[in-house]
């Protein structure tokens, strides 16, 4: 097989990483790609917005298989392009990648089909917005309904608080059209776990359940980021917990988007609350996670290659998937200063004295400067071992990190701390 890979990040370093393990892969393609990804894949400059360009090198280097890192290309319909060009894509089309694209979407979806999720109101009125948050007092969620990056979302404790992320989402357009709809949710309070799922538009596969640490800063302090570190299997999601959210979540919502006329293929990332009633909906997102990818893969012990292409084709009822009892861990190297302003072309050592020790170095935000690595993110490299168990995952991770320098680094030094206190 000849896979393209779409996107240049750590999820996207750790997906080619797993598929170049398959005997069935004989060459990876990633547009961009990145610097790490070299050794396994040949990386293509080009735009991943140009969706019938993209289509028209998938077709002249004649790729089986095209798998999409990143959520933009999805929602604007990469895959329906490719589609009509007769090309086989791992992830949703346009129209069920809606599931992230637009919260108000999912939520109503998830009301249709009776999924457990926050209860919620949407608007198009600031003054309607306004006058719910009122009613309903603090706490209370406020998000944009459009992507923002990750960034949409205010969770407000007063009510002050609340209706000022109105405003600046409303009136101030912070998010742009993506706030022309707002989605005002009731606070849910638990735990938070991440739980992917292989889906071919019938069939749902869970993945091993991670947690992402999204502040920036130890004890979960500080701005929220793209994700600081994961580990799993995250013991919050006991086997029971997964089943039930497979079966309350995962294959209601699949089954949901059948019914609509809107099959899903790809995967489907349940950001879940395991609240005292269960798991309920956070988000869905229409694509793997970043950095939870890099966790979840090295504890897969089939082919991807495999799987990924059997989703595409409808078959993954066929497929035996077979995970490791182990554990992963990773653990973020980020630019000082991210998630705000920060330097980038700084240069960073240690990466090869890194993996001697047996971990893995994803890169996420790297450039190669005259032949030297340098910085060029906020979220720099994702290091990433694997134990019997978190607590060897986490110390050889750390020692790992140890190896690595660039001026002005900063990671969190307690990921995996709710697994490590149970
Ligand atoms: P989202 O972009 O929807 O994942 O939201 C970002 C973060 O906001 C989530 O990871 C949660 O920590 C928090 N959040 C979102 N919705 C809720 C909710 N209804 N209740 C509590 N926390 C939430
Ligand atoms: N790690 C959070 C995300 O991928 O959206």
């Amino acid at each position: 097989m000849r896979i393209l890979i779409i996107g240049g990040g750590g999820r996207e370093h750790a997906l080619a990483w797993k598929l170049a393990a398959s005997p069935r892969v004989k060459e990876i393609i990633a547009v961009p790609g990145n610097p790490g990804m070299t050794s396994l894949a040949r990386c293509v400059d080009m735009k991943t917005d140009d969706l019938e360009a993209l289509a028209d090198f998938a077709v002249a280097e004649g790729v089986d298989l095209t798998v999409v890192g990143p959520e933009a290309p999805l929602v604007a319909g990469l895959t329906d392009v490719f589609a009509a060009r007769g090309l086989k894509v791992f992830g949703p089309s346009a129209a069920a990648a809606q599931l992230e694209g637009s919260k108000a979407f999912a939520k109503d979806i998830m009301a249709r089909y009776g999924i457990p999720t926050a209860a919620y109101f949407t608007t198009t009125s600031s003054a309607a917005a306004k006058q719910y948050i009122r009613e309903q007092g603090a706490p209370i969620v406020v998000k944009a309904d459009g992507l923002a990056a990750g960034k949409g979302v205010v969770v407000a404790l007063t009510e002050a608080e609340a209706l000022a992320a109105v405003d600046m989402m409303m009136e101030d357009k912070a998010f742009g059209d993506a706030g022309s709809v707002l989605v005002l949710e009731e606070m849910m309070v638990g735990e938070e776990a991440s739980l992917l799922a292989f889906c071919d538009g019938k069939t749902v596969k869970a993945m091993v359940a991670a947690q992402d640490h999204k502040r920036v800063f130890d004890g979960d302090q500080g701005p929220n980021t793209g994700g600081m570190g994961t580990y799993a299997p995250a013991p919050v999601m006991t086997p029971a917990l997964v089943d039930k959210a497979v079966k309350t979540v995962l294959e209601p919502m699949v089954a949901a988007m059948a019914a609509e006329g809107t099959p899903y293929q790809g995967c489907l990332y349940a950001g879940l609350m395991i609240t005292e009633e269960g798991p309920r909906v956070v988000e869905f997102n229409a694509r793997f996670g970043d950095p939870e990818t890099q966790v979840v893969l090295p504890l897969l012990k089939s082919d991807l290659a495999e799987i990924l292409l059997a989703c595409a084709e409808g078959r993954l009822d066929e497929m035996n998937i077979e995970w490791s009892d182990g554990a992963a861990v990773c653990v973020v190297l980020a630019s000082g200063g991210y998630p705000g302003d920060y330097k980038t072309g700084l240069p960073i050592s240690g990466t090869e004295a890194a993996e001697a020790k047996g971990a893995m170095v994803f890169h996420a935000g790297t450039k190669l400067v005259d032949g030297q690595l340098a910085t060029a993110g906020g979220r720099v490299l994702g290091v990433v071992a694997c134990g019997a168990d978190i607590a060897s995952a986490q110390k050889a991770a750390y020692e790992a990190v140890q190896c690595i320098h660039f001026p002005e680094a900063h990671y969190r030094k307690d990921i995996a701390w709710r697994a490590m206190n149970r």
